[in-house]
């Protein structure tokens, strides 16, 4: 047996985007502190979120027209806004722009004023959710041209959900299993809804969603498969899925770093003793240097500023400032490492060596590791130190002094 979907009804789209985000302000507030800053106007990837949900509209044959409701005092601004973005990205769709009211409900029925007579149906979304996609859309319409008056996203809980008191005792446990958390957008013939929202008004009613309103005004409410996806960018821990993500390939860089040993008999005001990945090695000719002249860590901090394409340790830490005089090194690798994952990178390995003829190093290696492991953030099994001498020859087989390499392995994101 055969049988076509319905074919989605035509409608246009509101697009809610007059909220306060409060529940963000704070987090938001500390990125943009110059001015105001309202969760659906971030960007992700070059557009913003309440941009997102335009886009993926726009791609269904049925949407119309879109309706945009902003705040009141940024309805010009974004009026302007969303001609740039039109510009940029042709929709092909008319579109208006109103500023929206005090609470969700009434920047929902101020929407809903600016649809045109002939509108049948309509789709209202939060700007909050950038990730639904134009399946999700076609889904909710599909679900009205099959008869429905009301139909919305919806996702079983996997979650118990209790219900509380004021003072948070629990009163009951609804079955989790005829629970269902919904989403946007929802779509509505537009007629019963206007009629639910102008009893909404007259009576007093408060919804947080306009299912709601059209469940109180007796009208069967329809479940579509909602989007595990489909987020509503609410609390700071959402930003996170905001990250930009670093793209393209890993990257592999490599650091080179000599010392000098003190001299027989030698006296010398940047002497130091010797350190090798954060760990001191005792009885050890002492080597000259600004820092603490951890010969490997350097090495380490330039290869990790190669991976950040971020110049080299000379142009950070250079050794004419004071404040950088028997700096411990674990300083330069870590602020390093914090370039590396500004540049959207993560270090997964880093291969270390020693060239030096003297002091033995082989017992010292599992604690150079170990201890560089742990400065990188890595797993110990993702750091290998090794150590050669030169035969003799040249000047760390002289015992002039002393080499590493560091070489860095990093991924994107
Ligand atoms: N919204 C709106 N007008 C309001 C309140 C909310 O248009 N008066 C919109 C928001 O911009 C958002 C969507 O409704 O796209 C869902 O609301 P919510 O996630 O609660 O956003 P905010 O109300 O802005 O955030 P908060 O509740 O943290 O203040
Ligand atoms: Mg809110």
């Amino acid at each position: 047996m055969t049988s076509a979907s319905p074919q989605p009804s035509s409608a246009w789209a509101v697009i809610l985007a007059a909220g306060s985000g409060t529940r963000l302000a704070a987090a938001l507030a500390e990125k943009a502190p110059h001015g105001p800053q309202r969760k659906q106007y971030l960007d992700l990837e070059g557009t913003p979120l309440f941009w997102r949900s335009a886009l993926a509209f726009s791609r269904l044959q049925a949407v119309q027209g879109l309706v945009f409701v902003f705040p009141p005092e940024e309805r010009a601004q974004m009026t302007q806004a969303v001609a740039e973005l039109y510009r940029r990205d042709p929709l092909g769709l008319p579109w208006r722009v109103c500023a929206g009211g005090a609470r969700r409900q009434d920047s929902v029925r101020l929407g809903l004023a600016e649809l045109p007579e002939a509108c049948a149906n309509v789709l209202v979304h939060d700007a909050a959710r950038p990730f639904a996609s134009a399946a999700l859309a076609r889904r909710v319409l599909a679900a009205l041209s099959a008869g429905a008056v009301a139909a919305i996203p919806g996702l079983s809980v996997t979650d118990t959900v209790k219900r509380v008191d004021h003072n948070n005792i629990v009163v009951e446990t609804p079955e989790r299993a005829v629970l269902r958390a919904v989403q946007t957008p929802q779509g509505f013939c537009l007629a019963p809804l206007l009629a639910a929202h102008a009893r909404a008004e007259a009576e007093g009613w408060e919804v947080t969603d306009d299912a709601g309103l059209m469940e109180r005004a007796g009208h069967p409410v329809v479940i579509v498969e909602g989007e595990e996806g489909n987020v509503k960018i609410t609390t700071p821990a959402d930003l996170e899925l905001l990250r930009p993500k670093a793209q393209g390939a890993p990257r592999t860089a490599w650091g080179y770093d000599v010392h000098r040993y003190l001299g027989p008999g030698e006296v010398h005001a940047k002497a130091r003793a010797m350190m090798l990945g954060g760990v001191p090695i005792p009885g050890a000719p002492q080597v000259i240097a600004h820092s603490d002249g951890d010969v490997l860590l350097h090495a380490l901090t330039d290869a990790l500023l190669g991976i950040a394409c971020a110049g080299d340790i000379g142009q950070l830490f250079p050794d004419t400032d004071a404040a950088f005089e028997n700096m411990p090194s674990a300083v330069f690798v870590t602020e390093a490492l914090r370039r590396v994952r500004l540049a959207g990178y993560r270090p997964v390995h880093a291969d270390l060596t020693v060239v030096a003829q003297t002091p033995k190093l082989a017992h010292h290696k599992p604690r150079i590791a170990a201890q560089v492991a742990q400065l990188l953030e890595l797993p110990p099994d993702a750091v290998n130190v090794k150590a050669t001498t030169e035969e003799g020859l040249g000047f760390t087989g002289e015992k002039r002094g002393l080499k590493a390499v560091a070489v860095v392995t990093a991924l994107p994101g």
